[in-house]
């Protein structure tokens, strides 16, 4: 059974410390910048073993050291752990940040480590004491062949569903899942803006938008995109996007730079369905770029 010991012991290192032990592996120590938060990290694992304010006199005795500071701390730990000799050869150290690879772990090379990242897509909280909230996630792994080969199978053993990322285009990955995920947030708040300066109230907004947003995204599930792509700018209806571009301009205007960015890449994906006739596609860019 493989030893871990955590580092940093907030929301996703506790999330560990409860769910690693029922998946099959065993903890030798827990670090974080204050003791009460080891601790706490210790009990969730339900197991009494030794807990530092200094990683370097845990990690040692681990197999897999996961590191799940913030992300600031994450090369400051590590260096930290390497200038300690506090991790043993072929020690595998992943890293839980979605934005940065494991090159911010470069440093533990030094002392015979193998090194990877392991970023579970998913938001955990602090009491995450009800559902394994690892099962059925989505969760990236990158790194040195070994480190990536631990960081997968410790997924699956979690419950969650592995997928291997490039180390150099670790950052193009963390700007699609923000966009996937904030930027949703952002396109719902044009959506309701726009809904609410046409009477709806605003209370009933989302209530209006749910079942075209939830019918959308089934769409692109079984159609794909640019399958998926209906309205206006896919059949090629220039005199209703002018009319929309016009009433914005007038009762919603500070929305009116992001409706029309948006049109222009929606363009560019009924050109890829193909049913949009050159002639319209030229009138749409035009009256979109104005
Ligand atoms: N939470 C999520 O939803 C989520 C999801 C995916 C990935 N991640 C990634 O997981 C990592 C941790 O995120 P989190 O949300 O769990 O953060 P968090 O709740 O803020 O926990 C971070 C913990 O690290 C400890 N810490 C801070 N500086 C430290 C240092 N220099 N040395 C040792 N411990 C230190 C803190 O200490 P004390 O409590 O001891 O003061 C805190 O408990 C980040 O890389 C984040 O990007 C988080």
């Amino acid at each position: 059974m493989k030893k871990y010991v955590i580092v940093g012991c907030g929301r996703l290192g506790t999330a560990f410390a409860r769910y690693l032990v029922g998946a099959g592996y065993r903890p030798a120590g827990f670090a974080s910048r204050s003791i009460s938060s080891a601790k706490r990290a210790a009990a969730a694992s339900g197991s009494n073993v030794p807990v530092s304010v200094l990683p370097w006199e845990v990690t040692a005795k681990a197999d897999i050291v996961i590191i799940t500071t913030p992300d600031g701390a994450i090369r400051d730990t590590a260096g930290k752990i390497a200038e300690y000799n506090g991790v043993v050869k072929d020690t595998v150290v992943l890293h839980c940040s979605g934005a940065h690879s494991s090159t911010e772990l470069e440093e533990l090379k030094k002392c015979g480590a193998t090194i990877g990242t392991l970023h579970p897509l998913q938001s955990f909280a602090a009491e995450d004491i009800g559902e394994n909230p690892f099962a059925g996630i989505m969760t990236a792994v990158e790194g040195e062949p070994e480190a990536v080969k631990t960081a997968w199978r410790l997924a699956e053993k979690l419950g969650a569903s592995p997928f291997e990322i490039q180390t150099d285009k670790k950052m193009l990955y963390h700007a699609s899942a923000v966009a996937a995920s904030n930027y949703l947030v952002t396109l719902m708040n044009l959506a309701l803006q726009l809904i609410i300066a046409s009477g709806v109230p605003a209370s009933k907004g989302f209530a209006v938008l749910k079942p075209l947003v939830r019918g959308t995204l089934s769409n692109i599930e079984r159609s794909g995109i640019p399958g998926a792509l209906t309205g206006p700018i896919a059949r090629g209806d220039v005199e209703t996007v002018r009319d929309h571009v016009s009433q914005i301009g007038q009762k919603a205007p500070t929305r009116l730079e992001l409706y029309k960015v948006l049109g222009k890449q929606t363009i560019e994906v009924a050109e890829a369905k193909g049913d949009l006739s050159a002639e319209a596609a030229e009138k749409l860019k035009k009256l979109l770029s104005e």
